[in-house]
């Protein structure tokens, strides 16, 4: 089945039981399907796993009986499962599902400023292209940059990219200076400080909760800072009853999912009026396209095996470091 558009565009019978249709296909075909937090809610609800970056590359790396990964989430996550696990077929529902921060670091420009600074260590987020990788020491996620970043010398001469918030973020909780390359991610960047404190005004008891991605002046009315797992974790762990979240509005799903007594309050995007923020990639995966996916097994992610040798290197380094 050809997948011009980016994924396979056959006619779904709209009849059709989805939930029934894609949990038949997984077990016939011996798939799992991995979703990240900022998933639709429906794709969250039929996943076998659900994770923020680290915990999926996690799962990746310890899949055993799976003939097939069907990865919900943005490109830059399936190339990291199939480096992972090169012998499994890795599907994405929709290939056009990128990463505005990955875009944000092409590799060859990455591999000047790499060039340009030979004596340094090359931290990478998760975020990034086969290509970026495999010009990395050692990666990280938002889950992990701190305690990886921590295990060199405070004099280390490091390099981090792409995401210039989280990696301010690190250089200010860990006394660092890394060189920083300027990426970011489209939807983080776009949350104020502004429409938090208005939200304050309106909910003064909540606690806000902030992705490392945000930019800085939304960084400093944060009561927590993590990534998508640590915010639920709190939010699950927290006596208080109103959070103000300053991520992708997925992750709301689970959080309300796991705490349905709670009220989660999605910081909205600077110049909008809409009350909440979402990554229009992501939300390109949806329960039609997913079940096309298993049907057809396309679309397919494939990596150049030079390259994939060459990436695979730093995501287990990490894998050891967290
Ligand atoms: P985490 O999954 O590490 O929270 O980060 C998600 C992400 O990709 C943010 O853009």
């Amino acid at each position: 089945m050809a997948v011009e558009k980016g994924y396979v565009d056959a006619a779904v019978d709209p009849a059709l039981d989805l939930k029934a249709e894609i949990n038949r296909l997984k077990k016939e075909k011996g798939a799992v399907v991995m979703a990240h937090y900022y998933q639709p809610a429906e794709i969250q609800d039929i996943a076998d796993y659900i994770g923020d970056s680290l915990a999926l590359a996690r799962i990746a790396a310890g899949l055993k009986d799976a003939k097939i990964i069907v990865l919900c989430g943005v490109h830059f996550m399936g190339e990291t499962a199939k480096v992972l696990c090169p012998d499994k077929k890795v599907l994405i529902p929709d290939l056009n599902a990128g990463c505005s921060l990955a875009d944000s670091c092409p590799a060859d420009r990455f591999a000047e400023f790499v060039a340009a600074h030979p004596d340094h260590t090359v931290i990478s987020y998760v975020n990034t292209s086969i290509g970026v990788k495999a010009l990395t020491d050692v990666l990280v996620t938002s889950g992990n940059a701190r305690k990886i970043v921590d295990t060199f010398p405070k004099d280390a001469k490091l390099i981090f990219g792409p995401d210039r918030n989280l990696g301010n973020y690190i250089n200010s909780v860990t006394g660092r200076q890394m060189l920083l390359w300027d990426g970011a991610c489209h939807v983080h960047e776009e949350f104020s400080g502004e429409k938090i404190a208005q939200l304050k005004e309106q909910y003064p008891q909540a606690k806000v909760l902030v992705h490392p991605e945000c930019k800085r002046p939304v960084q400093l009315m944060a009561d927590v800072i993590g990534s998508t797992a640590v915010l639920l974790r709190y939010a699950v762990e927290s006596e208080e009853k109103e959070f103000i979240v300053a991520t992708e509005s997925g992750i709301i799903h689970q959080m309300q999912k796991s705490c349905p007594d709670k009220k989660f309050i999605p910081a909205p995007p600077n110049d909008s009026t809409c009350g909440c923020n979402d990554c229009r990639y992501m939300k390109l995966n949806t329960m039609e396209k997913l079940y096309n996916c298993l049907r057809f097994e396309e679309p397919e992610i494939l990596v150049d095996a030079e390259l994939a040798e060459k990436a695979r290197r730093p995501i287990e380094r990490m894998l050891e470091l967290s």
